[in-house]
């Protein structure tokens, strides 16, 4: 029986190549979405992956959610928590709700994800659960206090569970994305994001299937002894 696995956020940009990855690995892949869908319905036309529309900081809906995967498709093995927003602007303009968007998301998601699915994997001595950092998170960024927050924070709260996990077959590892050419960061305004280009050593924004690789690497059973890691793809722009 194939492994189930779980992408959030999986039906677009660095998600989607994380779903096709892994179903060409040999997972039964389900994506989850939040907002956009006409590009879950495109997405599921064009792949065959299920999409299950849910916001994963709402931990009610995400517990819900997770259920119904779980009935309907298999317990979770794999879990990527891949969702996440951006609120961008800088201190002074950044509204309390642009704050607590960004955390409630991209850092209230992982915990909710994890704790509706940390269990079956304890209860089964076998998980793998691969959280999506970001550069921005290891070396902050201008105009982004709270998704540096939130993406540091994910990097945090992987080496914590990846000590809790340890003893139950569960690796949980980050992968720490540098600028990929996805419509997140097409909303960079030019000018700026041609000056981060030119800091990039390999001379160029990254591919999405470049994340979806290393993440699959993670989820495999030869990724076993991999935990509490992070694992930096970004072109060389920041060594860490
Ligand atoms: N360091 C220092 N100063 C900077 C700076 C930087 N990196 N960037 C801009 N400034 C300065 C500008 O030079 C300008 O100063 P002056 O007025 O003296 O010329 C001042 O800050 C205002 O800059 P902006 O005109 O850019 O200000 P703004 O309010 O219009 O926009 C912003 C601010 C929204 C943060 C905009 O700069 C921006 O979008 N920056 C990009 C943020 C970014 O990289 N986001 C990543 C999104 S993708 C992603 O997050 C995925 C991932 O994981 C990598």
């Amino acid at each position: 029986m194939a492994r189930v696995a779980i992408v959030t956020g999986g039906t677009r940009g660095i998600g989607r190549a994380i779903c096709e990855t892994l179903v060409a690995d040999g997972f039964s892949v389900v994506a989850n979405y939040a907002g956009n869908e006409e590009k879950a319905r495109a997405f599921t036309d064009e792949t065959g992956i299920p999409a299950y529309r849910w916001d994963v900081g709402d931990h009610q809906a995400v517990l819900d959610g997770i259920a119904q995967v779980e009935a309907e498709v298999g317990p979770i093995e794999v879990l990527v928590n891949n969702a996440g927003i951006t609120r961008d602007g800088t201190l002074l303009k950044m509204s309390f709700e642009d704050w607590d968007a960004v955390m409630r998301v991209n850092l209230g998601g992982c915990f909710n994800m994890a704790k509706a699915c940390f269990p079956g994997m304890k209860t089964r001595g076998w998980g793998r659960i691969v959280n999506i950092g970001s550069i921005n998170g290891q070396a902050g960024q201008y105009g982004q206090v709270n998704y540096a927050a939130a993406k540091s924070g994910i990097h945090g709260f992987t080496k914590a569970l990846a000590q809790e996990g340890a003893r139950f077959g569960i690796t949980v590892n980050a992968i720490a994305p540098g600028y990929i050419d996805t419509e997140m960061v097409a909303a960079v305004p030019e000018a700026v994001l041609e000056k981060i280009v030119a800091k990039i050593p390999v001379g160029r924004l990254g591919q999405a299937s470049e994340i979806a690789r290393g993440v699959a690497f993670l989820a495999s059973e030869q990724g076993g002894f991999v935990t509490g890691s992070t694992l930096s793809i970004n072109g060389g722009q920041h060594m860490y």
